[in-house]
This record gives C-alpha cells, sequence and structure tokens, in this order.
C-alpha cells in the first residue's frame, strides 16, 4: 500500500531532503492525489518534472525511502533568479513539524534563487503561512497580487494569487545545510 493511504506514525523519523529521482514520480502523483485540495496532474507529468526539472525540486524521504513530501519548481525562463514553486505537498501524518519549511529552505539553499514565486488562492491558509513565513525568516519583502483570475480560465478555477519573497539573502550558517537535508519529525 503507498505511504500516503496509511496512517502511520512518524515519530522520531529521521527524513531526508534530496532531488526527486524517476521513480518517486508515482509517490508524488499519490501523494497530490491525496492531498484533495492540490490540482493533479497527470501521473506523465510528475515522470517529466522528475527527469527534467530534479535539480529544481526536492522530495522528502524517510529512511526506508517512503515519500513524506515533495516540491515541484523550476526556474523563471524569463527570470533566471527566480524560483517559481508549482507545487507542494506534505503526507498529511507528517504536517505541522516544519517540513515543508524546510524543503522550502533546502531549495533557496540548492538553487540559490534570489528570489521566489508561488501562486495561492486565498483559501489556503496553511499555505499562505508557510510563504509568509519563508519572507519572515529571510526578512525579505512579500508582495501578493491577482496573477490568474477566474475569466481566463475555463473550468471556473478560483483566483490564484502570485506570491512573489525576495531578495532571498544565502544561508548565515546557523544551520547548516547538511542539517537542512535531514530533518527529525518528533
Ligand atoms: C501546506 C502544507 C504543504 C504545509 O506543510 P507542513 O509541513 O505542515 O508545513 P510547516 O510545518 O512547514 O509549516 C509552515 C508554516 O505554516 C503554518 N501552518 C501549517 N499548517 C497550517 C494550517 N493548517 N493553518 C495555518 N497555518 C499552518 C505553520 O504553523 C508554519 O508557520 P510558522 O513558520 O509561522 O510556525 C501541507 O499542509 C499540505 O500538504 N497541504 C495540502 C496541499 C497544499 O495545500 N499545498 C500548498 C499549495 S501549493
Amino acid at each position: 500500500m503507498p505511504y500516503s493511504e496509511t496512517k502511520n506514525d512518524h515519530s522520531g523519523y529521521v527524513i531526508d531532503c534530496r532531488p526527486p529521482k524517476l521513480s518517486d514520480g508515482a509517490a508524488m502523483w499519490r501523494l497530490t492525489r491525496d492531498t484533495g485540495v492540490l490540482d493533479l496532474n497527470s501521473s506523465y507529468q510528475y515522470l517529466l518534472w522528475c527527469r527534467d526539472f530534479s535539480s529544481t525540486s526536492v522530495v522528502a524521504v524517510s529512511q526506508d525511502e517512503q515519500l513524506l513530501g515533495f516540491i515541484t519548481g523550476f526556474m523563471r525562463p524569463d527570470d533566471p533568479e527566480t524560483l517559481m514553486i508549482w507545487q507542494v505537498g506534505v503526507d498529511e501524518a507528517a504536517r505541522g513539524h516544519g517540513l515543508a519549511s524546510r524543503m522550502l529552505d533546502y531549495l533557496v539553499d540548492t538553487t540559490s534563487a534570489q528570489n521566489l514565486e508561488t501562486t495561492v488562492t486565498d483559501d489556503n491558509a496553511a499555505s499562505i503561512r508557510l510563504f509568509a513565513s519563508l519572507a519572515d525568516r529571510h526578512d525579505a519583502v512579500h508582495d501578493i497580487t491577482p496573477l490568474f483570475t477566474p475569466e481566463m480560465y475555463p473550468d471556473g478555477h478560483d483566483t490564484e494569487y502570485l506570491h512573489r519573497i525576495g531578495p532571498l539573502v544565502p544561508n548565515t550558517g546557523q544551520d547548516s545545510t547538511e542539517q537542512r537535508h535531514l530533518a527529525v519529525v518528533r
């Protein structure tokens, strides 16, 4: 049974952050489906992302390589110092322990992005707080503007607000890169 379909207790798990591999694609699709709130893309899309955008994406896995979370992202072709975050998902049982924040910090470190962008609907309090918290940690400006409004969609989608956060400061050394790769969920 896929991990995201179990109700395991994650207490004491050491979690590794690393770039996604092709073999993670299926679990990323399942985790996305199981959130019930993220737009579920085709399983093909997750595989393609693992092949072509793994250096700007991250997975969080337990010691036995079960997927606990992921972020898909890319550097914007028109603005190559800006990391665009597409989807963030954390297995329900692993939420509330700082895992999404750890994965974001990992990507800011490994991509050396100067700015970060994402879009969020205004009913997603957890996501809004996740990105506000990142801006706080970097003492960065956090601008929010409507990007994709309902009349642009063919299917009645809610407005996606663009969150642009920057400039991002390099890691000060308080928390080493190695520590960002390893998180302990208590
Ligand atoms: C959003 C999500 C990724 C957060 O993952 P997480 O690992 O629990 O997040 P963290 O523990 O790193 O928390 C980050 C911040 O968000 C806050 N937060 C987390 N869940 C929250 C919630 N349900 N309501 C309000 N704030 C919340 C935390 O308190 C923390 O704030 P702080 O740094 O000021 O203390 C997770 O809830 C999820 O997968 N949700 C379903 C998919 C989704 O909505 N993805 C985001 C859209 S791209």
